[in-house]
């Protein structure tokens, strides 16, 4: 089963899930901070990944997924929808970018308000 290694300046966690699941989808399994405001209908860009590794791995991107990436911001050769993106064999690494991470936090105002009493919201620097 591949795995799933989401990055941001909150966490380091590793997910495996089944060849098929969303980016999204292995998120929320493993409560990696990924935003997903449309819930996962390619109808916002809040789910924004830059996947470093295994990128060739994954579905290939669409029409409606590049349309929507249009409106994202920073975006990359190696952004991808994380509702859109689904796992093949290999393993991938993901770094949750500063839109998707805002966007969990304004998703979870009470994690939000937590990490803010540890110092840990916002970060110093989001890349
Ligand atoms: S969750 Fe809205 S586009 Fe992915």
């Amino acid at each position: 089963m591949p795995k799933v290694h989401f990055l941001s300046p909150l966490q380091d966690l590793t997910v495996e899930a089944p060849e098929g699941t969303s980016l999204l989808e292995a998120a929320e399994l493993g409560h990696a901070q990924v935003g997903h405001s449309c819930g996962g209908v390619c109808a916002c860009s809040t789910c924004h990944l830059f996947v470093r590794k295994g990128l060739d791995s994954l579905s290939e991107q669409d029409d409606l997924e590049m349309d929507r990436l249009d409106l994202a911001f920073d975006v990359r050769a190696i952004s991808r929808l994380g509702c859109q993106a689904r796992l093949g064999a290999e393993d991938v690494e993901v770094w949750i970018t500063e839109e998707s991470l805002k966007a969990w936090m304004d998703e979870n105002p009470d994690a939000r308000k937590a990490l803010e009493a540890e110092g840990k919201w916002p970060p110093a620097r989001f890349t």
